[in-house]
């Protein structure tokens, strides 16, 4: 399904990679406008269950009306990954037969002007997933010191200039409050040094900046990290798990975890996991021809293991 909210990312990889089975119990952890969710349903139907979850309630008012024609087979629940185990202890569901992750905000989210992620648009510099947490953007702008705004753009931006732009952040917001996608965008680009003209520019200067506060706004990477423990715990024996990423800080993390978990596992422990993908998969030119935003991802899969006592 591509419909205005989302466009779907490697849907064929996943089906695949996924080993959909009539009966199974499937969590898309990011549920977005409900694209995979809805190839997931069209395979599994009319037995099994898709469990839905986004934080975003603006994705799981969308997905419930694309997905209508399957209410028997889905739960939709808005919450965070991060709490996953406790979303399927109160729905009463132990264990899954697979999982997806596909991180990151949605095409609605980028697009919709007042959600404030976009330095394209100007308005309220938001970037919420959640929209009932308090803290936002423009309270990061404003109140974080040099040094943590600094980090943050060196951490989850990569950004060469982290120090200058934190530096000229505070002189301005002690004259006005920063408050704007705009008047952070045009901030960042007079903080470059001269030497760093418009033409020299391989992507807009403020893509990194924005990148690193949506990241610290939504409590990303931490959310991820937890997400994914809790996935690999819930899966049933021969589970597989699918995570789609788009930047280095969140591949790094999922590569990582899996070869960890790997690892443990074949020295010890109950379980363990089995990588399925030794190199991420990448979109084909085709999908990336058809769907430019599909460029940056990357799916890595991997298969639960359940250690049979006494071998
Ligand atoms: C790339 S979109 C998913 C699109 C979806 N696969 C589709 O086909 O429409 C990512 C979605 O994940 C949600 N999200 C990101 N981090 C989350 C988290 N920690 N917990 C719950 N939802 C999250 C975002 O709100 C967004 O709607």
């Amino acid at each position: 399904m591509a419909n205005f909210f989302h466009i779907p990312v490697l849907t064929k990889e996943i089906l695949n990679y996924l080993n959909l089975k009539k009966g199974g119990v499937y969590i898309d952890c990011t549920l977005g406008g409900g694209g995979h969710s809805e190839a997931i349903l069209e395979n599994i139907y009319p037995h099994g269950l898709l469990i839905g979850i986004d934080q975003d309630i603006e994705a799981i008012e969308t997905a419930k009306e694309e997905l209508k024609s399957y209410t028997d087979n889905i739960k939709l629940v808005k919450g965070n990954f991060k709490n996953l185990e406790g979303i399927l202890t109160d729905l009463k569901i132990k264990t899954v037969s697979g999982i997806i992750f596909d991180l990151g905000v949605s095409f609605h989210q980028l697009k919709e002007k007042e959600r404030g992620f976009s330095f394209k648009e100007d308005s309220h510099l938001d970037m919420r997933m959640d929209l009932t947490q308090e803290f936002n953007a423009d309270t990061l702008i404003n109140s974080y010191s040099e040094k943590d705004l600094a980090e943050i753009f060196e951490k989850y931006g990569e950004e060469r200039f982290s120090k200058r732009i934190a530096r000229l952040i505070i002189t301005e917001r002690k004259k006005k409050a920063i408050t704007t996608t705009k008047q952070l965008s045009d901030l960042v680009i007079r903080s470059l040094p001269r030497t760093k003209k418009r033409h020299t520019w391989r992507i807009h200067p403020a893509t990194r900046i924005f990148q690193a506060i949506r990241i610290e706004v939504n409590q990303e990477l931490k959310a991820l990290e937890k997400g994914l423990n809790q996935a690999i715990r819930v899966l049933e024996n021969k589970g597989r798990m699918c995570v789609i990423s788009y930047h280095s800080l969140e591949d790094r993390i999922v590569k990582h975890l899996f070869k960890e978990i790997e690892r443990e596992g074949k020295d010890q422990g109950d379980y363990g996991l089995k990588i399925i993908t030794k190199k991420p998969i990448r979109p084909s030119s085709e999908e990336i021809r058809e769907n430019p935003k599909a460029r940056s991802a990357k799916l890595r899969v991997a298969e639960k293991i359940i250690r049979v006592k006494g071998r």
